[in-house]
């Protein structure tokens, strides 16, 4: 059941962003440098299973997985009930000695994934391990050792079969942190905004991205900073960046149905605060992304953002679309007249080109670019990620929006300096160029999409505000007002 050196873990997972759990524990491995042998990684079902040197290495990977709820020592596992004892009759006498011996209390629990089981049945089930050399008292409550029998029912609720696809046998471990989502959730984050990435996603980035103690992580559209949050939690000192003043001062509309206006208390740095965290907190800048002003060398371990996508944020650089004046010998003149930068669209194409060119210049070697990359689903081709001759694809996760959309979790990681001379250059095809057009494409909407574009722009009581119309095939956003309802 064991190899020599290495021990059998069964991590049970939780049933959402599937794509992103292998992904999420190569981060956390490669992080703590575990050394790890994949045993089964299924594709749907809800656990893998794997073997790890030690306990000690199976603790590190739950100190920062989000994605697994707990892991355990697996002691057997099987198709049918037969299978599953005669696997834990076949164990090794050193894995299960230590943690049944007098002086150590214990546990046996019964758990079913899809299917609700009877007392009768779960007591049945416990008594048919009583095979085991249990030597010490039952503690129900606080158990030294406590074993989880675990049956597996598949995951569709209209499909349960009568008995269990697979039944395992763990010695309980440790838990993941799945209690983070509840503690960052953004329902009493004291600032948020329409964009703001939910806790959970911001800590699996931060992962991707092996965020580490005294790292310094960049967010270049850091809107609400709720990616900073999740990065700082992780130990990293943050700062960030976005073109909108009113966003980073907190002075947009509020998002909360509840909340009619702003609160003085509101800020980035706030929400730092709320979490303990304001020691981490370097700064924000008002800056467009279009034009950085930072020196070029390496000082940023990671940078992690969820770029605009031009769907419910504006993608917008500093520019004008006005030709600059020339006099008759062909020279631009300079004019003493005060200059307001205009805004003028910023197009997915260059806000990629950017980002990916500020990451070759601005990692250190090894450092990670972890970003969103909206595509249309049917139009995705993997020649679509941005890509750069210093950065190498490490992960590709896709999370499925509407039926026509995604976006994708796209993971970099720097290879090497850019070479003199080298000019850093991403190459972004036109069809992620298109994203937003697609979307909002009515022959592609689906009704949740419609039913969005309806909660983006509400009508206002008095019969005015905006709205959206669909004409010849495309939506249209419209001010609304008595006359146009
Ligand atoms: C998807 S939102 C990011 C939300 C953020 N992760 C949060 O938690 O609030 C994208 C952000 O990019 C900003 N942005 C758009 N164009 C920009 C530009 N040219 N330079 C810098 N930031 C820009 C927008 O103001 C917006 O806040």
């Amino acid at each position: 059941m064991c190899s020599q050196t290495f021990r059998r873990y069964l991590l049970w997972c939780a049933n959402e962003h599937i794509e992103f759990r292998i992904p999420e524990l190569m981060s956390i491995a490669q992080m703590f440098n575990i050394p790890i042998k994949w045993i089964d990684k299924p594709k749907e079902d809800p656990y893998v299973i794997l073997e790890m040197q030690s306990e000690d290495d199976a603790r590190k990977l739950m100190s920062r997985s989000m994605l697994v709820r707990s892991c355990y020592e697996l002691w057997g596992q099987g198709d049918t009930e037969a299978e599953l004892h005669s696997n834990i009759k076949s164990l090794p006498e050193n894995l299960t000695k230590p943690h049944l011996v007098h002086e150590k209390t214990f546990m046996v629990r019964v758990e079913s994934f899809n299917k609700t089981l009877r007392l009768s049945e779960k007591l049945k089930k416990i008594e048919s391990l009583s095979y085991l050399p249990f030597k010490g008292s039952v503690n129900l409550k606080n158990a030294d050792t406590c074993l989880h029998l675990i049956e597996y029912y598949g995951l569709h609720p209209n499909l349960i079969p009568e008995a269990p696809y697979r039944i395992f046998l763990g010695r309980w471990v440790v838990e993941g942190q799945r209690e983070l989502i509840d503690k960052y959730s953004l329902k009493r984050r004291t600032y948020i905004g329409s964009t703001s990435m939910d806790a959970q996603l911001s800590f699996i980035m931060a992962n991707y991205a092996k965020v580490q103690p005294g790292e310094v992580v960049v967010d270049p559209f850091v809107g609400t900073g709720s990616i900073l949050v999740s990065a700082a939690h992780c130990g990293a000192y943050v700062w960030g960046w976005d073109i909108d003043y009113l966003t980073l001062h907190a002075r947009t509309k509020p998002t909360r149905h509840s909340q009619k206006q702003r609160t003085a208390g509101e800020s980035i740095s706030s929400n730092l605060k709320q979490y303990g965290l304001e020691h981490r907190y370097m700064d924000v800048v008002v800056m467009d992304n279009a034009r950085p002003f930072w020196r070029g060398i390496p000082y940023v371990d990671a940078i992690i953002t969820d770029p605009p996508y031009g769907i419910r944020e504006s993608t917008e650089r500093v520019g004008t679309l006005r030709e600059p004046k020339s006099n008759e010998e062909g020279t631009i003149q300079q004019t003493s007249a005060p200059h307001f930068p205009s805004k003028i669209t910023y197009s997915l194409s260059d806000v990629f080109r950017d980002l990916i060119n500020f990451a070759a210049t601005h990692l250190v070697i090894g450092g990670r670019l972890v970003f969103w990359l909206p595509v249309i689903r049917e139009d995705y081709h993997e020649s679509l990620i941005p890509s750069h001759p210093c950065l190498e694809l490490l992960f590709n996760s896709e999370q499925v929006l509407t039926v026509h959309s995604s976006r994708r979790l796209i993971t970099l990681y720097k290879t090497r300096h850019p070479q003199k001379g080298e000019t850093a250059i991403a190459q972004v095809t036109d069809l992620t160029a298109k994203f937003r057009e697609k979307f909002f494409q009515a022959s592609l909407m689906t009704k949740e999409e419609r039913a969005f574009m309806k909660s983006r722009f509400p009508r206002d009581k008095r019969g005015q505000g905006l709205g959206y119309r669909l004409t010849e095939g495309k939506v249209k956003v419209i001010k609304m007002d008595a006359a146009t309802m």
